[in-house]
């Protein structure tokens, strides 16, 4: 009932069905990259060494790493002709719609064929380029929509380190950089990297089968993840938190409302398309939200009705019936704000942590035997079949 025909070779006809990449066990809400558990992951890597996971399929060793570091910290600044782009956005230009236009028009600044002759296990000079200046991207958009002046990525800060620098630091109030929240940074990434064919992973593939460059593709995968059914859900989920709170903690007129079947409504940040259990990378955002507020010593009213949600709806057996849990949405906004992260900027950090998982796709794609085919996604047509001609004097 999906709306289209399964073809033998695939879904739209790409074997886009087959991957190596990320493995998915909605029953058992299990997530593993490249065969590692999200959990091990999350607990003991840096996100640049999941990233390379990703790339290569392979975690690195001491020099991969180190060189891959030396590599996000050799590619962080970006072409000084793209910073006068900044000045032509509408002042209040959504920080997603800078994103894809600036990744997009990498590959003007950066041909694709600017390819490393030996890419060092899989990853190219392309790829180390756009993993470490998306991040420069995203911090220049937050500090152009602020009105302040950009801040320069510095060769002694690691990956999460430097963009919380380059995002938070002034020349009047120069910021001080909290191991706990690169630390969580870092974890937040890494739960975001990969989830298999998702809606923005399909699109980057699909996009890229047609034969685009790397660089446009993620540009689409960037527009994809933009909705609010998607990776825009982190933003519904606080605004859904704030409403409820701003409404004496009427928990009730939200559930009602989520349960009316005349009523489009939903609780954002419930629910899966694949997850019929707990989403696995909720647990974590949920215990990296109390390390947070917890060490920094903030109160934020909304982790309380968050956690006071999920246990309602935990309750309620509308849900149960469902398979409605929390998703990687529903606590990661928290989280957010007390890294003084704006709301719109939320789902540019989605896409921050997403774009090896998108890269990792897309190498995949255009590697496989049936890269040579464009996806083609198949219909079950429902219009009217066939009926004769009708000239327009006879059509009454
Ligand atoms: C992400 O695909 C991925 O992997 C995505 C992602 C990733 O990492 O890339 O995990 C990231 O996008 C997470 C999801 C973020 N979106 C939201 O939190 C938005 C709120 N969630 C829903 O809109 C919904 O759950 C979806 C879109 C996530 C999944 O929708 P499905 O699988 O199409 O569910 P459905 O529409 O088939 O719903 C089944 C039933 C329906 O009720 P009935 O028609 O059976 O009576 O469950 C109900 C739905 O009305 N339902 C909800 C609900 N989600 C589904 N009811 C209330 N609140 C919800 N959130």
């Amino acid at each position: 009932d999906t709306g289209f025909i399964t073809l033998d070779s695939g879904f739209m006809n790409t074997g886009s069905c087959e991957s190596r990449i990320t493995y998915l066990d909605g029953e058992n809400g299990v997530l593993r990259y490249r065969g590692y558990d999200i959990v091990e992951l999350a607990e003991n890597c840096l996100f640049v060494e999941v990233a390379y996971l990703l790339l290569t399929g392979e975690l690195p060793t001491y020099e991969e790493l180190d060189t891959f570091k030396y590599d996000m910290g050799k590619f962080a600044l970006i072409h000084e002709d793209m910073i006068h782009f900044f000045d032509h956005f509408p002042p209040h230009a959504s920080p997603m719609s800078i994103l894809s236009t600036m990744v997009g028009s990498l590959h003007d600044f950066y041909p694709e064929m600017d390819r490393e002759e030996d890419p060092y296990g899989g990853i190219t000079t392309t790829t180390a380029r756009l993993v470490s200046k998306i991040r420069t991207i995203a911090a220049f958009s937050y500090k152009k929509n602020m009105g302040h002046p950009l801040v320069y990525p510095r060769a002694d800060l690691s990956y999460g380190a430097n963009f919380l620098n380059m995002m938070f630091d002034r020349p009047n109030m120069p910021y001080k950089i909290e191991p706990v929240l690169v630390a969580a940074l870092n974890k937040l990434l890494i739960l975001h990297a990969d989830h298999e064919q998702n809606c923005s992973t399909s699109t980057v593939r699909l996009v890229g089968s047609a034969g685009v460059g790397l660089y446009p593709s993620i540009s689409a995968g960037i527009n994809a993840l933009w909705g609010s059914l998607h990776g825009g859900a982190n933003v519904a989920v606080i605004r859904m938190l704030e409403s409820i709170l701003a409404d004496g903690r009427d928990f009730e007129k939200y559930i009602s409302m989520a349960k009316d079947p005349d009523n489009p409504y939903r609780l954002t940040g419930f629910g899966h398309r694949v997850y019929r259990t707990y989403d696995p990378r909720a647990e974590i955002t949920k215990k990296i939200c109390h390390d947070v507020l917890g060490s920094l010593e903030i109160e934020d009213p909304l982790l309380d009705i968050a956690m006071e949600l999920e246990q309602r709806v935990s309750e309620d057996e509308y849900f149960q019936e469902r398979n409605l849990y929390p998703n990687v949405d529903f606590y990661s906004g928290i989280i957010y704000r007390a890294m003084g992260i704006p709301t719109n900027m939320f789902t540019v950090m989605f896409a921050l942590g997403r774009l090896p998982g998108w890269i990792a796709h897309w190498q995949e794609m255009n590697s496989d035997k049936d890269s040579s085919r464009i996806g083609r996604p198949r219909q079950v047509y429902q219009g009217i079949v066939n009926r004769p001609f009708i000239p327009l004097e006879a059509r009454g």
